[in-house]
């Protein structure tokens, strides 16, 4: 089976449980499920995590918030990016994926990871210095995205960097396919982060179906 497809599964899978917005960011059910399928290791082979962390080119000292982090997969490769200077803020909006994300830095020998529990419509970042804010297959999940990263914008400073990586509603097959509330577009994110501020610095062909981009916020 094409690796798309197994990731279109487990997607699916995951919309399955999902009736709404609002149940489709709680995820309907407990953390140590999903987790079982955030860490499928048809996932996280297709996910090429440490090359999205390099191109990402994060700095020593960084402040990084890892928005939607889950089990926090990508939380450690983004704190040993930005290294023992910096921070990763991983957000969760379940409180269940917390504990994972500390035992999976524990594990790792990291402590510039900091877990946050978040609301839906406010990340509740503990400071405004954020270089980097991060979202891996989350802002599709989001209901009020436009809202939600205005309210993202807040806690950065002109320069800093906001970055995208989800389905692309216009691929075919795209994961979500019959739940149009679930769909997005790299055309619909670039306008929602044009109105909070953000120009499109890169834009990375690394996935076909999920698009990969990288934007800065402008001003001074
Ligand atoms: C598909 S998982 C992706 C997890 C992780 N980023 C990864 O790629 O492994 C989506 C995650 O976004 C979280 N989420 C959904 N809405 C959110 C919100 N408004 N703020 C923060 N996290 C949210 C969910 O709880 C879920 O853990």
């Amino acid at each position: 089976m094409p690796r798309f497809l197994n990731v279109a599964c487990v997607t699916a899978l995951m919309a399955l449980v999902a009736s709404g917005p609002l149940d489709a960011q709680l995820g309907g059910r407990p953390a140590e499920q999903w987790a079982l399928v955030l860490e499928s290791g048809r996932r996280l082979g297709s996910l090429e995590i440490e090359n999205v962390v390099s191109l990402i080119e994060i700095e020593e000292g960084q402040v990084v918030a890892d928005l939607g982090a889950g089990t926090g997969v990508f939380s450690v490769p983004l704190a040993r990016a930005a290294g023992t200077t910096g921070t990763v803020l991983a957000v969760e909006v379940d409180a269940g994926f917390l504990p994972m994300i500390d035992e999976k830095a524990r594990q790792a020998g990291l402590e510039n990871v900091q877990g946050v529990l978040g609301e839906f419509t406010d990340p509740n970042l503990p400071r405004r210095d954020v270089d980097v804010a991060f979202f891996h297959d989350v802002l599709h999940h989001i209901d009020e995205r436009q809202a939600y990263l205005l309210t993202v914008a807040s806690y950065m400073a002109p320069g800093s960097r906001m970055v995208v990586v989800d389905y692309d509603m216009n691929q075919p097959g795209v994961p979500h396919g019959n739940q149009p509330e679930m769909l997005i577009s790299p055309q619909q994110v670039a306008e929602w982060m044009a109105n909070a501020g953000f120009v499109v610095s890169r834009e990375v062909d690394l996935f076909e179906e999920k698009f990969f981009v990288i934007y800065t916020k402008v001003g001074q």
